[in-house]
Protein backbone atom coordinates (compact mmCIF):
# COMPACT_ATOMS: atom_id res chain seq x y z
CA UNK A 1 0.00 0.00 0.00
CA UNK A 2 1.48 3.79 -0.83
CA UNK A 3 1.77 5.19 2.09
CA UNK A 4 4.40 7.88 0.76
CA UNK A 5 1.99 10.95 2.09
CA UNK A 6 2.11 14.41 0.62
CA UNK A 7 0.88 17.16 2.77
CA UNK A 8 -3.18 18.02 2.00
CA UNK A 9 -4.61 20.70 0.22
CA UNK A 10 -6.58 23.29 2.78
CA UNK A 11 -9.88 23.46 1.92
CA UNK A 12 -12.34 26.49 3.36
CA UNK A 13 -14.69 25.61 6.65
CA UNK A 14 -12.31 22.29 6.79
CA UNK A 15 -9.90 21.85 10.06
CA UNK A 16 -8.46 18.08 9.94
CA UNK A 17 -7.07 19.07 13.24
CA UNK A 18 -10.37 19.71 14.70
CA UNK A 19 -12.58 17.22 13.06
CA UNK A 20 -9.97 14.33 11.10
CA UNK A 21 -12.65 13.14 8.61
CA UNK A 22 -11.73 16.03 7.14
CA UNK A 23 -8.78 14.98 5.92
CA UNK A 24 -10.39 11.57 4.58
CA UNK A 25 -12.68 13.64 2.73
CA UNK A 26 -9.86 16.20 1.27
CA UNK A 27 -7.98 13.19 -0.25
CA UNK A 28 -10.76 11.79 -1.39
CA UNK A 29 -11.81 15.00 -3.38
CA UNK A 30 -7.90 15.54 -4.21
CA UNK A 31 -8.28 12.67 -6.29
CA UNK A 32 -11.57 13.16 -8.21
CA UNK A 33 -10.42 16.86 -8.75
CA UNK A 34 -7.23 15.67 -10.51
CA UNK A 35 -8.60 12.72 -12.18
CA UNK A 36 -11.98 14.90 -13.31
CA UNK A 37 -10.12 18.11 -14.13
CA UNK A 38 -12.69 19.98 -11.52
CA UNK A 39 -12.21 22.61 -9.19
CA UNK A 40 -11.44 21.31 -5.50
CA UNK A 41 -13.69 23.05 -3.76
CA UNK A 42 -16.37 22.36 -5.97
CA UNK A 43 -15.65 18.56 -5.77
CA UNK A 44 -15.22 18.49 -1.93
CA UNK A 45 -18.94 19.98 -1.13
CA UNK A 46 -19.96 16.54 -2.96
CA UNK A 47 -18.03 14.13 -0.68
CA UNK A 48 -21.14 12.86 1.33
CA UNK A 49 -21.75 10.99 3.96
CA UNK A 50 -23.16 7.47 2.30
CA UNK A 51 -26.72 6.45 3.30
CA UNK A 52 -26.27 2.66 3.31
CA UNK A 53 -23.45 2.31 5.32
CA UNK A 54 -20.75 3.27 2.91
CA UNK A 55 -18.35 5.74 4.42
CA UNK A 56 -18.65 8.12 1.83
CA UNK A 57 -20.54 8.85 -1.74
CA UNK A 58 -20.29 11.37 -4.15
CA UNK A 59 -22.89 11.73 -6.60
CA UNK A 60 -21.39 12.95 -9.86
CA UNK A 61 -23.98 14.30 -11.92
CA UNK A 62 -23.86 16.95 -9.81
CA UNK A 63 -20.36 18.01 -11.51
CA UNK A 64 -22.18 18.58 -14.70
CA UNK A 65 -19.63 17.07 -16.48
CA UNK A 66 -20.09 16.54 -20.37
CA UNK A 67 -19.67 12.64 -19.53
CA UNK A 68 -22.34 9.98 -19.92
CA UNK A 69 -22.25 8.69 -15.46
CA UNK A 70 -20.73 5.60 -16.44
CA UNK A 71 -18.09 6.68 -18.07
CA UNK A 72 -17.30 9.04 -15.06
CA UNK A 73 -17.41 6.09 -13.11
CA UNK A 74 -14.76 4.14 -15.36
CA UNK A 75 -12.29 7.23 -15.21
CA UNK A 76 -12.17 7.19 -11.38
CA UNK A 77 -12.31 3.39 -10.89
CA UNK A 78 -10.02 2.37 -13.77
CA UNK A 79 -6.30 3.44 -12.31
CA UNK A 80 -7.76 3.21 -8.68
CA UNK A 81 -5.09 3.05 -6.12
CA UNK A 82 -5.77 2.21 -2.22
CA UNK A 83 -3.67 5.20 -0.52
CA UNK A 84 -3.69 5.96 3.35
CA UNK A 85 -7.11 7.59 2.98
CA UNK A 86 -9.28 5.34 0.37
CA UNK A 87 -8.94 1.62 0.55
CA UNK A 88 -11.59 1.13 -2.30
CA UNK A 89 -14.14 2.50 -4.56
CA UNK A 90 -17.47 0.96 -5.91
CA UNK A 91 -19.26 2.59 -8.74
CA UNK A 92 -23.11 2.35 -8.94
CA UNK A 93 -24.42 4.30 -11.43
CA UNK A 94 -24.12 7.70 -10.78
CA UNK A 95 -22.70 6.97 -7.13
CA UNK A 96 -19.24 6.55 -6.02
CA UNK A 97 -19.07 4.60 -2.82
CA UNK A 98 -15.75 5.13 -0.97
CA UNK A 99 -14.05 2.81 1.94
CA UNK A 100 -11.61 4.92 3.71
CA UNK A 101 -8.35 3.13 4.87
CA UNK A 102 -9.36 1.44 8.24
CA UNK A 103 -6.28 0.99 10.12
CA UNK A 104 -5.80 4.88 9.28
CA UNK A 105 -8.90 5.67 9.95
CA UNK A 106 -8.81 4.39 13.72
CA UNK A 107 -5.49 5.39 14.34
CA UNK A 108 -6.76 8.91 13.51
CA UNK A 109 -10.07 8.78 14.95
CA UNK A 110 -9.38 7.18 18.37
CA UNK A 111 -6.06 9.40 18.88
CA UNK A 112 -8.17 13.08 17.98
CA UNK A 113 -10.62 11.91 20.42
CA UNK A 114 -8.14 11.09 23.28
CA UNK A 115 -6.25 14.06 22.74
CA UNK A 116 -8.34 16.74 22.56
CA UNK A 117 -10.71 15.29 25.37
CA UNK A 118 -7.73 14.92 27.88
CA UNK A 119 -5.33 17.31 26.56
CA UNK A 120 -6.30 20.26 26.16
CA UNK A 121 -5.32 22.67 28.46
CA UNK A 122 -8.65 23.82 29.99
CA UNK A 123 -9.50 20.50 30.25
CA UNK A 124 -13.40 21.10 28.80
CA UNK A 125 -14.04 18.14 26.51
CA UNK A 126 -13.09 19.84 22.89
CA UNK A 127 -13.62 16.97 20.81
CA UNK A 128 -16.34 18.00 18.81
CA UNK A 129 -16.51 21.80 18.95
CA UNK A 130 -14.48 24.17 16.67
CA UNK A 131 -13.99 27.89 16.18
CA UNK A 132 -16.44 29.35 13.95
CA UNK A 133 -18.07 31.70 16.26
CA UNK A 134 -14.69 33.17 17.51
CA UNK A 135 -15.15 36.25 18.85
CA UNK A 136 -18.75 36.27 18.33
CA UNK A 137 -21.38 36.87 20.63
CA UNK A 138 -24.88 35.43 20.73
CA UNK A 139 -27.80 35.91 23.51
CA UNK A 140 -30.20 33.06 23.85
CA UNK A 141 -33.42 33.70 25.77
CA UNK A 142 -34.96 30.54 26.56
CA UNK A 143 -37.14 29.33 29.81
CA UNK A 144 -38.89 33.05 30.71
CA UNK A 145 -41.58 31.97 32.94
CA UNK A 146 -44.19 34.02 34.00
CA UNK A 147 -43.97 34.64 38.00
CA UNK A 148 -47.20 33.93 39.83
CA UNK A 149 -48.75 31.74 36.90
CA UNK A 150 -47.98 28.45 36.29
CA UNK A 151 -44.65 26.97 34.44
CA UNK A 152 -45.97 24.97 31.70
CA UNK A 153 -44.54 22.34 29.36
CA UNK A 154 -43.99 24.90 26.63
CA UNK A 155 -41.75 26.56 29.44
CA UNK A 156 -39.86 23.54 30.07
CA UNK A 157 -39.72 22.84 25.88
CA UNK A 158 -38.14 26.05 25.82
CA UNK A 159 -35.74 25.60 29.31
CA UNK A 160 -34.10 21.94 27.12
CA UNK A 161 -33.80 23.56 23.69
CA UNK A 162 -32.63 27.13 24.88
CA UNK A 163 -30.10 25.22 26.94
CA UNK A 164 -28.86 22.67 24.10
CA UNK A 165 -28.58 25.72 21.95
CA UNK A 166 -26.62 27.57 24.46
CA UNK A 167 -24.36 24.51 24.38
CA UNK A 168 -24.08 24.02 20.80
CA UNK A 169 -23.38 28.21 20.27
CA UNK A 170 -20.42 27.33 23.03
CA UNK A 171 -19.11 24.15 21.69
CA UNK A 172 -18.82 26.45 17.80
CA UNK A 173 -16.65 28.97 20.22
CA UNK A 174 -19.44 31.69 20.46
CA UNK A 175 -19.55 33.64 23.50
CA UNK A 176 -23.05 32.83 25.04
CA UNK A 177 -25.19 35.08 27.30
CA UNK A 178 -28.31 32.83 28.47
CA UNK A 179 -30.84 34.97 29.41
CA UNK A 180 -33.82 33.99 31.31
CA UNK A 181 -37.12 37.09 30.74
CA UNK A 182 -39.47 36.80 33.49
CA UNK A 183 -42.89 37.66 32.62
CA UNK A 184 -42.40 39.55 36.41
CA UNK A 185 -44.31 42.76 34.87
CA UNK A 186 -48.11 43.36 33.92
CA UNK A 187 -51.66 44.14 35.71
CA UNK A 188 -51.66 40.51 37.47
CA UNK A 189 -49.21 41.80 39.59
CA UNK A 190 -51.23 44.26 40.61
CA UNK A 191 -53.82 41.67 41.33
CA UNK A 192 -51.53 40.05 43.82
CA UNK A 193 -50.43 42.72 45.22
CA UNK A 194 -53.76 43.51 46.05
CA UNK A 195 -54.61 39.51 46.97
CA UNK A 196 -52.01 39.57 48.71
CA UNK A 197 -53.35 42.24 51.50
CA UNK A 198 -56.48 39.39 52.28
CA UNK A 199 -54.35 35.99 51.76
CA UNK A 200 -50.74 36.29 51.71
CA UNK A 201 -48.63 35.20 54.34
CA UNK A 202 -44.66 35.57 55.43
CA UNK A 203 -44.25 32.08 56.19
CA UNK A 204 -45.79 30.33 53.07
CA UNK A 205 -43.91 32.74 50.63
CA UNK A 206 -40.46 32.15 52.27
CA UNK A 207 -41.54 28.35 52.03
CA UNK A 208 -42.14 28.01 48.65
CA UNK A 209 -42.65 31.63 46.90
CA UNK A 210 -43.69 30.24 43.40
CA UNK A 211 -46.43 28.41 45.13
CA UNK A 212 -47.88 30.48 47.55
CA UNK A 213 -47.69 33.48 45.04
CA UNK A 214 -49.84 31.29 42.19
CA UNK A 215 -52.24 30.58 44.54
CA UNK A 216 -52.82 34.03 45.85
CA UNK A 217 -52.95 34.68 42.06
CA UNK A 218 -56.09 32.10 41.63
CA UNK A 219 -57.59 33.55 44.79
CA UNK A 220 -57.96 36.47 44.23
CA UNK A 221 -58.73 35.88 40.56
CA UNK A 222 -62.11 34.34 42.03
CA UNK A 223 -62.91 36.99 44.10
CA UNK A 224 -62.59 39.05 40.62
CA UNK A 225 -65.05 36.99 39.16
CA UNK A 226 -67.21 38.18 41.80
CA UNK A 227 -66.58 41.69 42.37
CA UNK A 228 -65.13 44.20 39.85
CA UNK A 229 -63.94 46.63 42.49
CA UNK A 230 -60.73 44.32 42.76
CA UNK A 231 -59.47 44.45 38.75
CA UNK A 232 -60.20 48.20 39.33
CA UNK A 233 -57.87 48.27 42.36
CA UNK A 234 -56.00 45.84 40.85
CA UNK A 235 -55.35 47.93 37.57
CA UNK A 236 -54.80 50.77 39.53
CA UNK A 237 -51.87 49.47 41.59
CA UNK A 238 -50.06 48.42 38.44
CA UNK A 239 -50.04 51.94 37.13
CA UNK A 240 -48.31 52.74 40.25
CA UNK A 241 -45.87 50.26 39.56
CA UNK A 242 -45.47 51.41 36.21
CA UNK A 243 -45.11 54.96 37.31
CA UNK A 244 -42.26 53.87 39.75
CA UNK A 245 -44.11 53.98 43.12
CA UNK A 246 -41.75 52.65 45.64
CA UNK A 247 -44.04 52.00 47.91
CA UNK A 248 -46.36 50.20 45.37
CA UNK A 249 -42.95 48.39 44.24
CA UNK A 250 -41.53 47.37 47.46
CA UNK A 251 -43.41 43.82 47.80
CA UNK A 252 -43.27 43.26 44.45
CA UNK A 253 -39.02 43.48 44.78
CA UNK A 254 -39.50 40.63 47.22
CA UNK A 255 -41.46 38.09 45.76
CA UNK A 256 -39.41 38.56 42.16
CA UNK A 257 -36.24 37.56 43.91
CA UNK A 258 -37.59 34.84 46.37
CA UNK A 259 -39.34 33.37 42.99
CA UNK A 260 -35.38 33.83 41.44
CA UNK A 261 -34.66 31.91 43.91
CA UNK A 262 -36.65 29.07 44.05
CA UNK A 263 -36.06 28.81 40.39
CA UNK A 264 -32.50 29.28 40.62
CA UNK A 265 -32.37 25.76 42.59
CA UNK A 266 -34.99 23.56 40.37
CA UNK A 267 -32.65 25.02 36.62
CA UNK A 268 -29.89 23.35 39.12
CA UNK A 269 -31.44 20.24 39.15
CA UNK A 270 -31.85 19.61 35.49
CA UNK A 271 -28.28 20.77 35.07
CA UNK A 272 -29.36 24.30 33.72
CA UNK A 273 -28.35 27.80 34.10
CA UNK A 274 -28.44 31.44 33.77
CA UNK A 275 -25.99 34.09 33.46
CA UNK A 276 -28.71 36.45 33.24
CA UNK A 277 -32.19 36.93 35.01
CA UNK A 278 -34.06 39.84 33.43
CA UNK A 279 -37.57 39.95 32.69
CA UNK A 280 -40.55 42.23 31.25
CA UNK A 281 -40.42 44.68 34.19
CA UNK A 282 -36.79 45.90 33.77
CA UNK A 283 -37.49 47.13 29.74
CA UNK A 284 -37.38 51.03 30.48
CA UNK A 285 -39.83 53.51 29.69
CA UNK A 286 -37.37 55.40 27.95
CA UNK A 287 -36.90 52.94 24.91
CA UNK A 288 -40.17 51.69 24.65
CA UNK A 289 -40.92 55.60 24.23
CA UNK A 290 -38.54 55.92 21.43
CA UNK A 291 -39.26 52.83 19.44
CA UNK A 292 -42.77 54.09 19.56
CA UNK A 293 -42.03 57.61 18.58
CA UNK A 294 -40.25 56.23 15.65
CA UNK A 295 -42.88 54.24 14.37
CA UNK A 296 -45.41 57.21 14.58
CA UNK A 297 -42.69 58.88 12.36
CA UNK A 298 -43.16 56.02 9.71
CA UNK A 299 -46.94 56.18 10.08
CA UNK A 300 -47.25 53.14 11.09
CA UNK A 301 -49.07 53.90 14.46
CA UNK A 302 -53.22 54.29 14.52
CA UNK A 303 -55.32 55.67 17.52
CA UNK A 304 -57.90 53.84 18.80
CA UNK A 305 -60.00 55.14 21.61
CA UNK A 306 -57.30 56.72 23.16
CA UNK A 307 -54.99 53.36 22.72
CA UNK A 308 -52.08 53.34 20.57
CA UNK A 309 -51.70 50.19 17.69
CA UNK A 310 -49.65 49.38 15.13
CA UNK A 311 -50.60 48.60 11.40
CA UNK A 312 -48.93 45.46 10.25
CA UNK A 313 -52.00 44.80 7.74
CA UNK A 314 -49.84 45.02 4.62
CA UNK A 315 -47.66 42.06 5.72
CA UNK A 316 -50.61 40.03 6.73
CA UNK A 317 -49.60 40.14 10.51
CA UNK A 318 -52.90 42.99 11.49
CA UNK A 319 -53.47 45.21 14.08
CA UNK A 320 -51.19 45.24 17.07
CA UNK A 321 -51.76 47.25 20.47
CA UNK A 322 -48.06 49.03 21.98
CA UNK A 323 -49.96 51.43 24.83
CA UNK A 324 -53.36 50.59 26.26
CA UNK A 325 -55.18 53.81 26.55
CA UNK A 326 -54.06 54.54 30.31
CA UNK A 327 -50.55 54.80 29.22
CA UNK A 328 -49.35 51.59 30.15
CA UNK A 329 -47.45 48.74 28.16
CA UNK A 330 -48.16 45.79 26.52
CA UNK A 331 -45.92 42.37 26.21
CA UNK A 332 -45.47 43.16 22.57
CA UNK A 333 -43.86 46.78 23.44
CA UNK A 334 -41.97 45.15 26.11
CA UNK A 335 -39.85 43.44 23.90
CA UNK A 336 -39.38 46.03 21.27
CA UNK A 337 -38.12 48.33 23.94
CA UNK A 338 -35.74 44.97 25.56
CA UNK A 339 -34.30 43.86 22.12
CA UNK A 340 -32.97 47.48 22.12
CA UNK A 341 -31.96 47.57 25.52
CA UNK A 342 -30.31 44.36 25.18
CA UNK A 343 -28.15 45.65 21.88
CA UNK A 344 -27.21 49.00 23.59
CA UNK A 345 -25.61 46.50 26.57
CA UNK A 346 -24.36 43.65 24.95
CA UNK A 347 -23.86 44.46 20.89
CA UNK A 348 -24.78 41.05 20.21
CA UNK A 349 -24.31 39.30 16.35
CA UNK A 350 -27.11 37.42 17.10
CA UNK A 351 -30.04 36.85 19.66
CA UNK A 352 -32.19 33.88 19.75
CA UNK A 353 -35.81 33.49 21.28
CA UNK A 354 -37.17 29.63 21.96
CA UNK A 355 -40.80 30.64 22.21
CA UNK A 356 -43.52 28.38 21.37
CA UNK A 357 -44.72 28.14 18.23
CA UNK A 358 -48.14 29.53 19.70
CA UNK A 359 -46.56 32.97 20.34
CA UNK A 360 -45.45 32.76 16.33
CA UNK A 361 -48.00 35.38 15.23
CA UNK A 362 -46.16 37.42 18.58
CA UNK A 363 -42.85 36.94 17.48
CA UNK A 364 -43.93 37.66 13.57
CA UNK A 365 -45.01 40.96 14.93
CA UNK A 366 -42.27 42.03 17.31
CA UNK A 367 -39.58 40.78 14.64
CA UNK A 368 -41.25 42.73 11.82
CA UNK A 369 -41.57 46.14 14.17
CA UNK A 370 -37.68 45.84 14.40
CA UNK A 371 -37.18 45.17 10.60
CA UNK A 372 -39.41 48.54 10.22
CA UNK A 373 -37.36 50.33 12.83
CA UNK A 374 -34.63 50.25 10.08
CA UNK A 375 -32.37 48.58 13.19
CA UNK A 376 -29.20 47.34 11.51
CA UNK A 377 -29.20 44.30 13.71
CA UNK A 378 -33.07 43.45 13.14
CA UNK A 379 -31.83 40.79 11.37
CA UNK A 380 -29.86 38.86 13.47
CA UNK A 381 -32.92 38.63 15.65
CA UNK A 382 -34.12 34.65 15.21
CA UNK A 383 -36.95 32.94 16.50
CA UNK A 384 -36.36 29.72 17.39
CA UNK A 385 -40.24 28.15 17.78
CA UNK A 386 -41.06 24.44 18.47
CA UNK A 387 -44.76 22.87 19.05
CA UNK A 388 -46.72 21.55 22.04
CA UNK A 389 -46.48 18.75 24.33
CA UNK A 390 -49.95 17.13 25.00
CA UNK A 391 -50.29 14.60 28.12
CA UNK A 392 -47.79 16.38 31.01
CA UNK A 393 -49.56 15.63 33.84
CA UNK A 394 -48.40 14.05 36.99
CA UNK A 395 -50.44 11.42 38.80
CA UNK A 396 -52.12 14.11 41.05
CA UNK A 397 -53.14 16.30 38.17
CA UNK A 398 -52.25 19.10 36.41
CA UNK A 399 -48.58 20.25 36.18
CA UNK A 400 -48.67 23.83 37.56
CA UNK A 401 -45.13 23.60 38.58
CA UNK A 402 -41.31 22.77 37.30
CA UNK A 403 -40.61 21.06 40.92
CA UNK A 404 -43.53 18.50 40.31
CA UNK A 405 -42.25 17.75 36.93
CA UNK A 406 -38.98 16.68 38.27
CA UNK A 407 -40.34 15.56 41.60
CA UNK A 408 -42.31 13.18 39.56
CA UNK A 409 -39.75 11.99 37.06
CA UNK A 410 -37.44 10.81 39.89
CA UNK A 411 -40.62 9.11 41.08
CA UNK A 412 -41.73 7.44 38.52
CA UNK A 413 -37.72 6.47 37.50
CA UNK A 414 -37.54 4.96 41.11
CA UNK A 415 -40.71 2.85 40.87
CA UNK A 416 -39.20 1.02 37.86
CA UNK A 417 -35.72 0.94 39.20
CA UNK A 418 -37.44 -0.90 42.33
CA UNK A 419 -38.93 -3.91 40.32
CA UNK A 420 -35.66 -5.40 39.52
CA UNK A 421 -34.58 -5.83 43.56
CA UNK A 422 -31.20 -7.33 42.73
CA UNK A 423 -30.04 -4.37 40.32
CA UNK A 424 -31.75 -1.69 43.11
CA UNK A 425 -29.64 -2.73 45.80
CA UNK A 426 -26.26 -2.43 44.26
CA UNK A 427 -27.43 0.89 43.22
CA UNK A 428 -25.37 4.01 45.92
CA UNK A 429 -27.74 6.30 45.88
CA UNK A 430 -30.51 5.12 44.41
CA UNK A 431 -32.64 8.46 44.88
CA UNK A 432 -30.88 10.77 43.00
CA UNK A 433 -29.93 8.07 40.34
CA UNK A 434 -33.68 7.86 39.73
CA UNK A 435 -33.72 11.25 39.59
CA UNK A 436 -31.30 11.68 37.12
CA UNK A 437 -32.40 9.10 34.32
CA UNK A 438 -35.96 10.43 35.18
CA UNK A 439 -34.78 13.45 34.24
CA UNK A 440 -32.72 12.21 31.34
CA UNK A 441 -35.58 10.50 30.01
CA UNK A 442 -37.64 13.81 30.09
CA UNK A 443 -34.96 15.58 27.90
CA UNK A 444 -35.17 12.99 25.69
CA UNK A 445 -38.46 12.96 24.73
CA UNK A 446 -38.48 16.03 24.71
CA UNK A 447 -35.55 16.36 22.13
CA UNK A 448 -36.13 13.26 19.71
CA UNK A 449 -37.93 14.35 17.09
CA UNK A 450 -37.94 17.93 15.36
CA UNK A 451 -39.11 20.63 17.36
CA UNK A 452 -42.06 21.62 15.23
CA UNK A 453 -43.69 18.64 16.11
CA UNK A 454 -45.94 18.32 18.60
CA UNK A 455 -45.65 15.62 20.64
CA UNK A 456 -47.99 13.15 23.77
CA UNK A 457 -45.76 12.62 26.32
CA UNK A 458 -45.66 9.42 28.06
CA UNK A 459 -44.09 8.13 31.24
CA UNK A 460 -44.63 4.73 30.42
CA UNK A 461 -41.58 5.68 27.54
CA UNK A 462 -39.87 7.49 29.57
CA UNK A 463 -39.27 5.15 32.46
CA UNK A 464 -38.74 2.86 29.57
CA UNK A 465 -35.05 0.83 29.43
CA UNK A 466 -36.20 -0.31 26.02
CA UNK A 467 -36.03 1.49 22.82
CA UNK A 468 -34.70 5.08 21.83
CA UNK A 469 -35.37 6.64 25.58
CA UNK A 470 -33.03 8.30 28.25
CA UNK A 471 -32.67 5.49 31.00
CA UNK A 472 -31.31 3.70 27.72
CA UNK A 473 -28.67 6.34 27.02
CA UNK A 474 -27.70 6.79 30.56
CA UNK A 475 -27.29 2.58 30.43
CA UNK A 476 -25.32 2.64 27.70
CA UNK A 477 -22.78 5.25 29.02
CA UNK A 478 -22.64 2.99 32.78
CA UNK A 479 -21.73 0.13 30.46
CA UNK A 480 -18.94 1.67 29.19
CA UNK A 481 -17.74 3.34 32.70
CA UNK A 482 -17.72 -0.05 34.05
CA UNK A 483 -15.28 -1.93 31.73
CA UNK A 484 -12.62 0.05 33.42
CA UNK A 485 -14.39 -1.23 36.78
CA UNK A 486 -14.56 -4.78 35.47
CA UNK A 487 -10.89 -4.69 33.79
CA UNK A 488 -8.34 -3.20 36.45
CA UNK A 489 -4.94 -4.78 35.05
CA UNK A 490 -5.72 -2.82 31.87
CA UNK A 491 -6.46 0.84 33.75
CA UNK A 492 -4.59 3.50 32.91
CA UNK A 493 -4.30 2.53 29.60
CA UNK A 494 -0.32 3.28 28.21
CA UNK A 495 -0.19 6.66 25.86
CA UNK A 496 -1.77 6.34 22.51
CA UNK A 497 1.35 6.33 20.99
CA UNK A 498 2.22 2.70 22.76
CA UNK A 499 -1.45 1.43 22.01
CA UNK A 500 -1.86 -0.73 18.32
CA UNK A 501 -4.97 -0.02 17.36
CA UNK A 502 -4.67 -2.12 14.08
CA UNK A 503 -5.22 -4.62 16.25
CA UNK A 504 -8.80 -3.27 16.27
CA UNK A 505 -8.97 -3.19 12.02
CA UNK A 506 -10.50 -7.06 11.80
CA UNK A 507 -13.92 -6.42 13.86
CA UNK A 508 -16.40 -4.44 11.93
CA UNK A 509 -18.25 -3.42 14.70
CA UNK A 510 -14.77 -1.90 16.11
CA UNK A 511 -14.56 0.53 12.56
CA UNK A 512 -17.99 1.27 12.82
CA UNK A 513 -17.38 2.70 16.29
CA UNK A 514 -14.51 4.46 15.35
CA UNK A 515 -16.22 5.94 12.04
CA UNK A 516 -19.32 7.14 14.03
CA UNK A 517 -17.04 8.89 16.85
CA UNK A 518 -15.05 10.74 13.90
CA UNK A 519 -18.68 11.78 12.68
CA UNK A 520 -19.13 13.47 15.82
CA UNK A 521 -17.53 17.30 15.15
CA UNK A 522 -20.01 17.20 11.41
CA UNK A 523 -23.39 16.51 14.05
CA UNK A 524 -22.11 19.93 16.25
CA UNK A 525 -21.97 21.55 13.08
CA UNK A 526 -25.18 20.49 11.98
CA UNK A 527 -26.90 21.44 15.23
CA UNK A 528 -25.71 24.84 15.08
CA UNK A 529 -27.67 25.21 11.26
CA UNK A 530 -30.44 23.50 12.02
CA UNK A 531 -31.19 24.28 15.91
CA UNK A 532 -32.99 21.20 16.18
CA UNK A 533 -31.24 19.13 19.05
CA UNK A 534 -32.96 15.52 17.03
CA UNK A 535 -29.79 15.23 15.23
CA UNK A 536 -27.69 15.26 18.49
CA UNK A 537 -29.91 12.45 19.92
CA UNK A 538 -30.06 10.74 16.67
CA UNK A 539 -26.23 10.54 16.90
CA UNK A 540 -26.22 9.09 20.74
CA UNK A 541 -28.65 6.74 20.31
CA UNK A 542 -26.70 5.87 17.02
CA UNK A 543 -23.29 5.64 18.87
CA UNK A 544 -24.94 3.31 21.57
CA UNK A 545 -26.27 0.99 19.34
CA UNK A 546 -22.86 0.42 17.80
CA UNK A 547 -21.22 0.17 20.82
CA UNK A 548 -24.27 -2.50 22.19
CA UNK A 549 -23.62 -4.38 18.84
CA UNK A 550 -19.82 -4.77 19.83
CA UNK A 551 -19.96 -5.85 23.02
CA UNK A 552 -20.07 -9.86 21.80
CA UNK A 553 -17.77 -9.45 19.51
CA UNK A 554 -15.00 -7.02 20.91
CA UNK A 555 -14.76 -8.51 24.42
CA UNK A 556 -12.02 -6.93 26.65
CA UNK A 557 -12.53 -9.60 29.66
CA UNK A 558 -10.86 -13.16 29.23
CA UNK A 559 -8.81 -11.09 25.99
CA UNK A 560 -5.21 -12.92 26.63
CA UNK A 561 -3.61 -10.77 24.21
CA UNK A 562 -2.46 -8.13 26.22
CA UNK A 563 -1.58 -5.98 23.18
CA UNK A 564 -5.06 -6.40 21.81
CA UNK A 565 -7.46 -6.54 25.18
CA UNK A 566 -5.58 -2.67 25.35
CA UNK A 567 -6.84 -1.89 22.15
CA UNK A 568 -10.24 -2.82 22.62
CA UNK A 569 -10.41 -0.73 25.60
CA UNK A 570 -8.63 2.39 23.96
CA UNK A 571 -11.56 1.99 21.65
CA UNK A 572 -14.46 1.98 24.82
CA UNK A 573 -12.80 4.50 26.44
CA UNK A 574 -12.80 6.89 23.08
CA UNK A 575 -16.60 5.73 22.64
CA UNK A 576 -17.33 6.91 26.29
CA UNK A 577 -15.89 10.34 26.10
CA UNK A 578 -17.82 10.76 23.02
CA UNK A 579 -20.88 9.40 24.57
CA UNK A 580 -20.70 11.78 27.37
CA UNK A 581 -20.22 14.91 24.94
CA UNK A 582 -23.24 14.16 22.95
CA UNK A 583 -25.10 14.06 26.09
CA UNK A 584 -23.88 16.55 28.03
CA UNK A 585 -24.57 18.80 24.62
CA UNK A 586 -28.18 17.90 25.57
CA UNK A 587 -27.58 18.89 28.79
CA UNK A 588 -27.53 15.88 30.31
CA UNK A 589 -25.41 14.48 32.94
CA UNK A 590 -23.66 11.18 32.18
CA UNK A 591 -24.55 8.75 35.09
CA UNK A 592 -21.02 6.51 36.23
CA UNK A 593 -22.97 3.85 37.36
CA UNK A 594 -26.26 3.02 38.28
N1 LIG B 1 -43.20 34.88 29.58
C1 LIG B 1 -43.73 34.54 28.30
C2 LIG B 1 -44.80 33.46 28.44
O1 LIG B 1 -44.75 32.69 29.35
C3 LIG B 1 -42.66 34.03 27.37
C4 LIG B 1 -41.63 35.05 27.02
C5 LIG B 1 -40.98 34.80 25.72
N2 LIG B 1 -39.98 35.76 25.43
C6 LIG B 1 -40.22 36.94 24.90
N3 LIG B 1 -39.20 37.75 24.76
N4 LIG B 1 -41.40 37.31 24.50
O2 LIG B 1 -45.66 33.35 27.60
Amino acid sequence: MASTSSPLPTVPDTDPSKCVLDAFRIAIAQRLSSTLGLPLEQVYSGVDYGKKGEDFTVATPRFRLKLKVDEIANKVTEGFQPDEWAESIVADKAFLHFKVNTNNMIRKILDQVHSLTHETPDKVPAYGSNDSGAGKKIIIEYSSPNIAKSFHVGHLRSTIIGAFLANVYKACGWEVISMNYLGDWGTQFGLIATGFEKYGSQEELEKNAIKHLFDIYVKVNKDAESDPNVKIEAAKWFKRMEDGDEEALKNWRVWREMSIKKYEGEYEGLNIHFDVYTGESKVGQKSMASALERLEEKGLITDSEGAKLVDLEKWKLGKAVVRKKDGTSIYLTRDIGGAQERYDEYKFDKMIYVVSSQQDQHMSQFLKVLELLELPWAKSVIHVNYGLVQGMSTRKGTVVFLDQIIREAGQVMHEQMQKNEEKYKAVENPEETSLEIGITGVKIQDMAAKRINNYTFNWDRMKSFEGDTGPYLQYAHVRLASIGRKNPHLIPLPPPSQINTDLLAEYPHAREIAFLLGSYPDVVKVALKTHEPSGVVTFAFRLSHAISGAWEEVIVKGEENLEKARAKMFLYECAKDVLASSMRLLSIRPLERM
